[in-house]
């Protein structure tokens, strides 16, 4: 009986899809897992089902003796030691393409929350306080015709993109390497470097996964580059931007606004950003919408079964285990 431990409970009846030669045990707490009972409960198990905000460090892989696979469930996986498990041989797999559109929608809804000032509308119409149409009343940022520079061009940067196209936008990219010659002119992109796009994009919006070369890819310097009137959407990972230099920049007025899904110290936020008017704040819930939830459940659990029964899964982060596993056989 292969035994497979969850560290949150999953949309949908995730439990049935499971045959009967496994035993699934889900954190009973609708919180995130602690290290220490991580560290517990990954003991018995070879299947480890984990969380964007699970950190499955050397130590957690360590005490999972058994572990064979974990599944992240979420695209991005930064929050796992990828290099430790596929030095013990532990299949690492995530959830990319099915989450591709919902969240290049929710970078939309930011980009046009911030800029056209919704949340303010909100709030004021709310608190009784739309007295009348008024000329000047919460004057935002035009969308329609302007500069997008999209910061990362897969699939999310591109899902993206192709929406831009819709708002007639001119579309800058930066991204490690240029895309072929033919997506860039299908979706109409132009890469630049990261200066150009920092200084004549009115929208630039961060889809590059974290890691050492992106934290703080967003900083002071590169804030003072911008528009006055420009806005930031991340819906990336929050290291990617130095939040306290775009809560200085934001206060200052030296940008129009932001968007952000993530933070840099999830789910704490930096002391004054929820205090400012010209930021829109989610909860990181880019890939939050019933449709791709449960896709996200399928694929996480159809890869742990297979890897469980000996084949090979579907959206495999380290092909190194699989190609060594074959190797040794
Ligand atoms: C992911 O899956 O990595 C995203 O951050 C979801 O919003």
């Amino acid at each position: 009986m292969h035994s497979i431990f969850v560290t949150r409970a999953l949309p949908g009846d995730f439990l049935s899809k499971f045959g009967s030669a496994y035993s699934v045990k889900v954190y009973p707490y609708d919180r995130n897992i602690t290290k220490d009972e991580l560290l517990t409960y990954v003991k018995d198990c070879s299947g480890l089902i984990s969380m964007l905000s699970d950190p499955i460090d050397e130590d957690v892989l360590a005490a999972g003796k058994n572990l064979k696979v974990v599944a992240n469930y979420a695209v991005g996986f930064n929050n796992i030691d990828v290099a430790a498990a596929t030095a013990r041989g532990i299949a690492v797999v995530n959830t990319p393409d099915v989450l591709t559109e919902a969240s290049a929608d929710l970078a939309w809804a930011l980009l046009l929350a911030t800029s056209r000032r919704i949340l303010e509308g909100d709030a004021m119409t709310r608190d009784g306080k739309f007295r009348g149409w008024a000329p000047e009343l919460l004057l935002g940022m035009p969308v329609y015709g302007q500069t997008l520079g999209i910061i990362g061009a897969g699939r999310i940067g591109r899902a993206v993109a192709r929406r831009a196209k819709g708002f007639g936008m001119r579309i800058l990219y930066h991204n490690r390497s240029r895309l072929a010659a033919e997506v860039e002119e299908e979706l109409g992109m132009t890469y630049v470097g990261l200066e150009e796009l920092l200084t004549e994009s009115d929208f630039i919006t961060l889809h590059c996964p974290l890691t050492p070369e992106t934290k703080h890819l967003i900083g002071a310097a590169e804030l003072a580059k911008m528009k006055p009137t420009a806005v930031l959407i991340n819906t990336a990972r929050g290291p990617v931007v130095d939040e306290a230099a775009l809560l200085k920049a934001l206060r200052n007025k030296e940008i129009f606004g932001a968007g952000l899904d993530v933070y840099e110290r999830e789910p704490l936020l930096t002391p004054g950003l929820a205090d400012l008017p010209n930021v829109v704040l989610t909860p990181h819930i880019a890939s939050a919408d019933v449709r791709t939830r449960l896709a996200m459940v399928d694929m996480v659990v159809e890869d742990v079964i297979a890897v469980l029964e000996g084949h090979r899964p579907s959206n495999l982060v380290n092909p190194e285990v699989w190609e060594r596993r074959k190797g040794d056989e």
